[in-house]
């Protein structure tokens, strides 16, 4: 397949003219109006904009839990926007990591039995699992907590358990929709400084959407969003 124009190979994800419009009753809703935007590969990108203005929206196509109405979204050199959806399952399952706003932990489990669990949906052995998810937990700062449940932990450590979760099974690119939005600003810094972590130590490409101005210094590359539009682009 022919690399999509204007692409360069750091470039991981590419979106070109995306459009996405929801109808609600009978009100039409234009949360993205035309975004082109690129995620360079082992960077920090950040999604900036106020409420509604369209970060989690796009956020869900990057991550192809969404379609586009218009518009393409390159991963790699693939067009997901078009891809089917046993493929889309696939990418999401091996190439991509979710952390949302509120944690999503089980809580009849333990921190490494959250990481170890979502190793067995992503089908890795048992042996490596258990490796993994301890490299993990040792990787977010939480070696000593892992056979802890998320309900005897603080928000910012149950947020580090999701964070180890979703980067266990390796994948290319990990998705942080507002991760520190529910958190104090302590807590909140130290998942951002966690994130830039990752990236710099781990080559891990990041995604991240926020309000927070504290966030905006440690990002490589940020856009900001208003009424479901790029206003800005800004590379750190
Ligand atoms: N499923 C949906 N149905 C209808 N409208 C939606 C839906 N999802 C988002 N929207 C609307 O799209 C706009 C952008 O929403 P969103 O992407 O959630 O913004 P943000 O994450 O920046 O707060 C808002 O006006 C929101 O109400
Ligand atoms: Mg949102």
């Amino acid at each position: 397949m022919p690399e999509p124009e204007g692409s360069t190979m750091n470039e991981i994800l590419r979106t070109d003219g995306i459009i996405r419009t929801f109808h609600s009753g009978r009100e039409t809703v234009h949360a993205l109006k035309s975004v082109t935007i690129d995620v360079e590969q082992g960077k920090l990108t950040l999604l900036k904009g106020r409420s509604g203005s369209g970060k989690t929206t796009l956020m869900n196509l990057l991550g192809a839990l969404d379609r586009p109405n218009a518009g393409q979204i390159w991963f790699k050199d693939r067009d997901i926007a078009t891809a089917s959806e046993v493929i889309r399952n696939e990418m999401r399952r091996k190439n991509i990591g979710f952390i949302f706003q509120s944690v999503a932990l089980i809580s009849m489990m333990s921190a490494y039995e959250n990481v170890e669990f979502g190793l067995r949906v992503a089908g890795i052995k048992s042996k490596e699992r258990r490796q993994r998810a301890e490299e993990c937990l040792a990787l977010v700062g939480l070696a000593k907590r892992m056979h802890h449940r998320p309900q005897e932990m603080s928000g910012g450590e149950q947020q580090r358990v999701a964070i180890a979760r979703a980067i266990a099974h390796r994948p290319d690119i990990v998705f942080a929709d507002e991760p520190t939005a529910e958190l104090d600003s302590h807590m909140g810094l130290q998942v951002m400084r966690l994130f830039k972590t990752l990236v710099e130590k781990e080559g891990l490409t990041v995604v991240i959407t926020t309000h927070d101005p504290s966030m905006f210094e440690i990002a490589d590359h940020a856009y900001t969003l208003e009424d479901g539009e790029i206003v800005d682009e800004r590379k750190g």
